[in-house]
């Protein structure tokens, strides 16, 4: 073959096993894929903790660590009071009977909520696999407990029922797994849990339900070397069945959180308060306490309608994907309280959504003179560019000032949900003046919080201040105490 046919051949070959596209398991490398959109656009997910932790429904899903890790008199007692002496976490996993688990029902709700997506978790700390796992002889709810797979059931009802993304959650190390505690006491040079648990797991997960999203956790206590993430992310983006449309968290070593992988998480209920270079995800819990099921959560200690809407407000226009959490009971439900969070959030975008899914974030962030107030935007060649001044509290009097929006003669200020135009003035100093008139309560497009469009501002293009940007980036350490 001569130089010409030589490249020729490279190319071709290239070409079908596509080697220039091929994704190298090094951090620069993998970090270089381009999200895939509907990610971005999908802002919001909901977050399901279920487990054998479910059962007990004490205090929180770390249950098990807290009676027998922390050893925390809370925990320890009630085990004391409530229990037989002999009893052991694992006795737990046959009350764990799903009897009324529907998943069908479970779609119909987070289709309600107005999810783009849903991150189940499959295996939490407890090492209790939801599917049946043939890494996870009779610590799975197929062998104990459930008696079914209760992840490919989730996946089939929401692929069959929405077009909501199916994501899997799930836990790199185990507390109390024998194979783990010895290469954690081996300064984690040796790697029989990895090869043994966490990789064959991910890839029969990834396999068997093909997963839109792998939201991993539990990666703390070691480096992305121990857990071989980089390899693994690698074939998941060069040779998995969902290498094109996959999207994963940050959550692949003790070194990786805030730096590296797909979306990033950084630590639970991630709220920079500016802007981060990167795409992110706020994840919280409905319940201020805890991700799991908590048979004696207070309602105070739940947040309130008011409080989830500006948490998904501020969190989408700062950049950030919203994944919010609720933890089903041990019999299979996700419990009527939570259950009209999720729909009171739908209903709330319903309306809105045009200012939620699909945006981007705008050259303001918060309004300078106006407070409680919020910035979205859409502008690209098809649509009329359109700012969203989101309002987390309804005007005092009939009149708000908006400091950052710059009205063109073509601008139109409306209320979304509402018929017809406000009238509004540019302001002298700054900004614009706009009249909000009475509107009756029953004609009130919604309850908590109001969008106004406002349409072909002077100003309506995105152009980010660099000071805008959070310097703080780093990771808030989750661990209350060092783990041993
Ligand atoms: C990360 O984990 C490795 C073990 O894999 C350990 O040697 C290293 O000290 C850890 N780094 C930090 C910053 O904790
Ligand atoms: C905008 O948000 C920032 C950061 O949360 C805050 O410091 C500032 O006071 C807000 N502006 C107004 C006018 O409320
Ligand atoms: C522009 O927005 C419309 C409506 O959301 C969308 O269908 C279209 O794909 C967008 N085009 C581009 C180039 O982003
Ligand atoms: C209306 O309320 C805003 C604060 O919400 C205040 O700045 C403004 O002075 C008030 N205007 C009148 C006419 O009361």
């Amino acid at each position: 073959m001569g130089t010409a046919g030589a490249v020729l051949f490279l190319v071709l070959s290239c070409l079908t096993v596509q080697c220039f596209s091929k994704y190298e398991p090094n951090w620069k490398s993998l970090d270089s894929r381009p999200l895939p959109a509907w990610y971005d656009e999908g802002k919001v997910g909901i977050f399901i903790h279920w487990g054998v932790f479910s059962v007990p429904g004490f205090g929180t899903e770390w249950f098990w660590y807290y009676w027998k890790g922390y050893k925390d008199p809370a925990f320890v007692k009630f085990m004391k009071d409530n229990y037989k002496p002999d009893f052991t976490y694992a006795d737990f996993a046959p009350m764990f009977h799903a009897e009324f688990y529907s998943p069908g029902q479970w779609a119909d709700i987070f289709k309600a909520a107005g999810a783009s997506y849903v991150v189940l978790v499959t295996k939490h700390h407890e090492g209790f696999t939801s599917w049946p796992s043939k890494y996870s002889f009779n610590w799975n709810a197929q062998d104990v407990g459930p008696n079914r797979d209760l992840v490919g059931d989730l996946a089939n009802a929401i692929r069959s029922k929405t077009d909501i993304k199916f994501g899997v959650y799930h836990s790199m190390f185990e507390w109390f797994n024998p194979l783990f505690m010895r290469d954690q006491a081996n300064g984690f040079r040796t790697q029989d849990f990895v090869k043994a648990k966490t990789i064959p797991e991910l890839h029969e997960l990834v396999n068997k339900y093909k997963p839109d999203i792998v939201w991993s956790d539990g990666e703390w206590m070691a480096s992305d070397d121990y857990w071989t993430s980089k390899e693994f992310i690698a074939w998941l983006y060069n040779d998995s069945p969902v290498k094109d449309t996959v999207i994963v968290n940050d959550r692949w070593g003790n070194n990786t959180r805030c730096k590296h992988g797909g979306f990033w998480d950084c630590s639970d209920h991630y709220t920079p308060g500016k802007l981060v270079p990167h795409k992110w995800e706020n994840c919280m819990s409905v319940d201020k306490n805890s991700w799991g099921y908590r048979r004696n959560a207070q309602l105070s200690e739940l947040h309130t309608i008011e409080e989830l809407i500006e948490q998904l407000v501020t969190t989408v226009s700062l950049g950030g994907n919203f994944l919010i959490n609720v933890g089903p009971t041990a019999y299979g439900e996700i419990a009527p309280l939570y259950e009209e969070r999720l729909r009171q959030m739908g209903s709330w975008l319903g309306v809105n959504g045009e200012a939620i899914y699909k945006t981007h974030v705008w050259t303001h962030q918060n309004d300078s003179i106006a407070h409680n107030v919020w910035y979205t935007s859409k502008s690209n060649s098809s649509q009329v560019p359109t700012v969203y001044a989101i309002l987390l509290s309804w005007p005092q009097n009939n009149t708000i000032h908006l400091g950052d929006p710059i009205a063109s003669d073509e601008t139109k200020v409306s209320l979304v949900g509402y018929p017809g135009y406000f009238d509004f003035e540019c302001s002298p100093s700054s900004g614009m003046v706009i009249k909000v008139p009475a509107i009756p309560v029953s004609r009130m497009p919604c309850d908590w919080a109001w969008v106004l469009r406002l349409t072909y501002l002077q100003n309506y293009k995105t152009k980010i201040n660099p000071d805008a940007y959070s310097d703080h980036v780093e990771p808030i350490p989750m661990m209350k105490e060092p783990f041993v």
